[in-house]
């Protein structure tokens, strides 16, 4: 990962050639205490360039001896959403100035305001330069020096969104890396650096899981020169209580197997492993924030190949929980891993609830574009906390239906299931294939196929591998209440 911003946290402001930074609120109306002649002569330029301070809109000025970056900012600035994505837009303008160097005098800004936004401007900055050879360091940072009452790096706000950042920027890495560079072992290997924050790390290898009857994940890798893995990571801030379960989808590669894709656009499925991202993300911005409560995230780590050992459409393959299954279609691998990841989860941990992510299906874009991940759960009141969660981060879900006409498309002629339905509602047998290896808790499956990868940049979400999933379950650990499952 590397930043283009440089915060520098300081009582002081700094010499130099830098922009001052200036919020203004509707009217023209400038928030940071100025000298008067400096406040007339910008309300002047202001008014010249019909800057109102309209909320995100932003002006720069030049004259001989200064420069001044403006972002309106509307009629208020809150804390959460709102301050975030100011704080994006103010690091996009930031990096169009002359200078690339901005100063923030003292607004008197609440605290959390604060931190909302300068966490904004970092999530804006984020970029994944790994596989540049050239990389001109002096063009591409950008610095932002700010001074604010009672805000210094030791801030326990600052900390805060500091290990949130960490949490997104990893999962963002995770999904950027090409799947060369990135696979299951790797992938573990990168779960191993989080032990520090206090994690117990736990790595699966291939006999482990033969040994535990994986035969649903292990199938889906057998194609692959790389080995599978399985990797458990362990959170313990709250005592004995029964812990929350993260389970991940992470298909390092998804050629498909033998029911090969074709081949555009299948340089996509490098990110196949966007929920196992997102769980790791969210266990290591959980650890660093150090919350008071347990949290296991699990994820099933394999590539799906196609070579002389791969599995077969028609193979059955008989599951950790005993259930045999008709593979018809080797692409419908995301399932076969999960289905061995959650019962896993659910009768070693016992957990409260298990939420799993998964780039599931491409039939969730059909249904929902870009805009909303599915949800698809057993428990309304899972429903409703994910949705708070969601709306609270942006990180936007949409429920969907199961039930048991659904369910029916799943039967097969020759063992318990087949792993795929019939032609259409593909998202929702998916889930209900899934719903069939959780015995008895509250659970919800979250089909982030339209998410995890965007082509479009939003002010604090850049282009690539956006991290989708890290920010609402951070949340949703924050404001968790105990679920029930939904009555039959
Ligand atoms: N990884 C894909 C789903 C996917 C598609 C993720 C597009 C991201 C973008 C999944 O493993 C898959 O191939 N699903 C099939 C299922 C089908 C064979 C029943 C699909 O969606 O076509
Ligand atoms: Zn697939
Ligand atoms: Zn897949």
């Amino acid at each position: 990962m590397a930043n283009k911003l440089k915060l520098i946290l300081s009582e002081s402001a700094p010499t130099g050639d830098f922009a001052t930074v200036c919020l203004i609120g509707d009217g023209a109306r400038i928030v940071p205490r100025l000298e008067k002649a400096e406040a007339a002569s910008l309300i002047a330029a202001m008014g010249k360039a019909q800057f109102t301070g309209k909320s995100g809109k932003t002006l720069t000025l030049y004259n001989e001896d200064s420069t001044y970056l403006l972002v309106g900012i509307g009629e208020s600035l809150e804390a959460g959403l709102d301050a975030e994505t100011i704080g994006g837009k103010l690091f996009a303008a930031l990096e169009t100035t002359a200078q690339k160097r901005g100063h923030m005098p003292d607004h008197g800004l609440a605290e959390d305001v604060m931190a909302d936004l300068l966490f904004g401007a970092r999530l804006a900055a984020y970029h994944f330069e790994e596989y540049f050879t050239e990389t001109d360091s002096a063009k591409e940072s950008v610095s932002l020096s700010v001074t604010a009452s009672g805000i210094n790096d030791e801030h326990a706000l600052i900390q805060d969104r500091n290990a949130l950042f960490e949490g997104v920027a990893m999962a963002r890495d995770l999904v950027f890396e090409p799947a060369n560079k990135l696979y299951p072992e790797v992938f573990a290997e990168r779960c191993k650096t989080l032990a520090p924050l206090g994690l117990e790390i736990e790595v699966l290898d291939e006999p482990a899981m033969q040994k535990l009857g994986m035969g649903a994940l292990l199938g889906v890798g057998q194609g692959s020169r790389r080995e599978s893995r399985l990797v458990v990571m362990n959170w313990k801030g709250g005592g004995d209580e029964a812990p929350v379960a993260l389970v991940g989808k992470g298909v390092t590669f998804d050629t498909g197997g033998i029911s090969l894709k074709p081949a555009k656009g299948m340089e996509d499925m490098k990110w196949d492993m966007g929920g196992a991202a997102a769980v790791t993300g969210a266990m290591c911005a959980l650890a660093g924030r150090k919350v008071k409560r347990n949290v296991v995230g699990v994820i099933g780590l394999v590539e799906n190949m196609p070579d002389g050992n791969a599995q077969r459409p028609g193979d059955v393959v008989t599951a950790m929980s005993g259930k045999t299954i008709e593979v018809i279609n080797t692409d419908a691998e995301g399932r076969l891993v999960l289905a061995d990841a959650l019962h896993y989860t659910e009768t070693r941990f016992k957990p409260r609830a298990m939420i799993n992510l998964a780039t599931l299906t491409g039939a969730i874009l059909v249904s929902l574009g870009k805009e909303y991940a599915g949800m698809f759960t057993n428990s309304n009141e899972l429903a409703a906390l994910l949705s708070a969660a969601g709306e609270r981060t942006e990180e936007k879900l949409w429920q969907m239906p199961m039930g048991e006409a659904y369910d029916k498309m799943l039967k097969s002629h020759i063992a318990d299931m087949k792993n795929i339905g019939g032609p259409y509602g593909g998202s929702i047998t998916a889930a209900c294939f899934l719903e069939r290896f959780v015995e008895k808790t509250p659970w919800a499956h979250l089909d982030i196929a339209g998410k995890a990868w965007s082509d479009k940049s939003t002010p604090t979400v850049p282009k690539g591998g956006t991290g989708f999933g890290v920010r609402l379950l951070n949340r949703l650990v924050d404001e968790w209440k105990d679920v029930k499952r939904n009555e039959k």
